[in-house]
């Protein structure tokens, strides 16, 4: 069995964040001489990559965990792992532990330093013992381990982490327990990155970091900086970025984007409620007021720009009055596309702590209500780009038409076109039509 070749299966929830970790986290394993496959039970190691940030996602994860207790009766050698933000949090690590003895080892996010560890387990005939390990809230950045390529699907598209963590403290969130304070990455080190993703072909690069607007916080090196340096390799790509938070998202910022040349049009800018009383009990750090002149600076900068938001709702104390600030907000600006969520109750934040008065029908009401009120919105926000021409990256053949080609514009929005461009290359399309999720239009001029 000496060229047997280590499987290893990884299922990963919860944000892109949580994503691109897991990419790193095959990379390292395929250099470590494992096959990444893509199912649990082919696997010598099966690692779930977990997310807290709402309730639900927990289920899941309880779910798909304890569907995990026959295979490793069949296959024992079999070594499971949890990691991520849920397991970061020791109550839940705990109730892992006793709800699921045949799990191997349970660690929390800074899951790269503790692979080896995890991989000297796999093939060994060591017993198996639950080992609950989790560490410092945080991840492997910073430094550590820059010199792992993560192992990314597609061939257009990359996440780029550049920074973990969160230093806000946003009164419903979880993240800034389990993840740790922010730390950034090394300008240097992101850009060689992203150069030589380039230089693969990749066209479509996504920044990733819970509050991209304090990249490089404390030092003379910010997040335009690093967009500068970055819309000056050669070449035609997108820049996107996620996500900006509205009090630290300057116009500075808007100002250069409007004057780049790679970087996104597309802004994703939460806005959580439209209630100064909610924002504040959030501990948002801005008014309903200074993020309504935000957007509308964006939008008057930026013409082409397309903004898209998360909205929680049912917030505890949050009452009727509140949310109709919050549907009245989402009507007056207009978003393309709005994440909606119910609130949910996280352990160890300070929301946790305050009185909640609100029924959970009451809350799925108010839910719906706005949904459908961002339905009829979204349905045709679209249609200014009518008419206009848009720069695409074409992607391959279209999902809905496998007549058409289907590619992303720099608005981040799905163009469906008639006419042939290779995968990979940018082709300017004219918009025809407007569908709620994606536009559809020709090639202005056809490429040979
Ligand atoms: N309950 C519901 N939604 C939440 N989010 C963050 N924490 C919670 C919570 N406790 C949402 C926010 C955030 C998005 C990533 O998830 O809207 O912007
Ligand atoms: Fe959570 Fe607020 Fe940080 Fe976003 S900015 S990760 S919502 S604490």
């Amino acid at each position: 069995m000496d060229n047997y070749v280590k499987k290893a299966y990884i299922r990963t929830y919860g944000c892109k964040q949580n994503f691109a970790d897991s990419e790193k986290i095959s990379g390292f394993l395929a250099l470590s001489g494992f096959e990444i496959v893509k199912t649990a039970e082919e696997a010598d190691l099966i690692l779930f990559n977990t997310c807290a940030v709402r309730e639900n996602a927990e289920q899941r994860v309880f779910g798909n965990v304890g569907a995990l207790k026959k295979l490793k009766a069949d296959k024992p050698e079999t070594v499971i792992v949890l990691s991520g933000c849920m397991t970061q949090q020791s109550n839940i690590a705990e109730r892992f532990k006793t709800k699921f003895p045949f799990i191997d080892t349970i660690i929390g996010t800074d899951i790269l330093s503790r692979l080896p560890e995890i991989i000297a387990k796999v093939g060994s005939n060591e017993r198996k013992s639950t080992v609950i390990n989790i560490g410092e809230a945080g991840g492997s950045y910073g430094d550590s381990h820059e010199g792992v390529k993560p192992l990314r699907e597609g061939l257009y598209t990359a996440n780029v982490p550049i920074m973990n963590g969160c230093d806000n403290f946003c009164t419903y969130c979880v993240v800034p327990l389990v993840r740790g304070r922010e730390v950034s990455r090394r300008p240097e080190n992101i850009v060689a990155e992203v150069k030589e993703l380039i230089a693969e072909g990749r066209k479509d690069i996504l920044l990733l970091g819970q509050n991209v607007n304090s990249f490089g916080k404390g030092s003379n090196y910010g997040f335009i900086d690093l967009l500068r340096e970055l819309d000056s390799i050669p070449g035609e790509f997108i820049i996107d970025y996620m996500t900006s938070h509205p009090k630290d998202c300057g116009r500075e910022l808007l100002d250069f984007i409007a004057n780049s040349r790679n970087i996104s049009r597309h802004l994703h800018l939460p806005v959580q409620s439209g209630s100064n009383r909610i924002l504040s009990l959030m501990n948002r750090g801005y008014t309903r007021e200074q993020y309504m002149e935000l957007a509308a600076y964006a939008k008057a900068k930026i013409p082409a720009i397309s903004l898209t938001t998360d909205i929680l709702v049912g917030f505890p104390g949050e009452t009727y009055e509140d949310f109709k600030d919050t549907l009245d907000l989402v009507e007056k600006i207009g978003f393309d596309s709005a994440y909606t969520f119910i609130y949910s109750k996280r352990e160890g934040t300070k929301a946790a702590e305050m009185a909640d008065f609100i029924s959970a029908d009451e809350k799925s009401a108010w839910f719906k209500e706005l949904l459908d009120l961002q339905g009829r919105i979204g349905e045709r926000s679209y249609e200014r780009y009518i008419g206009k021409t848009l720069r695409v990256l074409c992607l391959g053949q279209g999902r809905s038409d496998p007549q058409l080609q289907t590619g992303k514009s720099r608005q981040g929005i799905i163009v469906d076109f008639s006419g042939a461009v290779k995968a990979g290359e940018f082709a300017d399309v004219r918009v025809t039509r407007a569908l709620p999720w994606a536009l559809v239009g020709e090639l202005t001029v056809d490429s040979f």
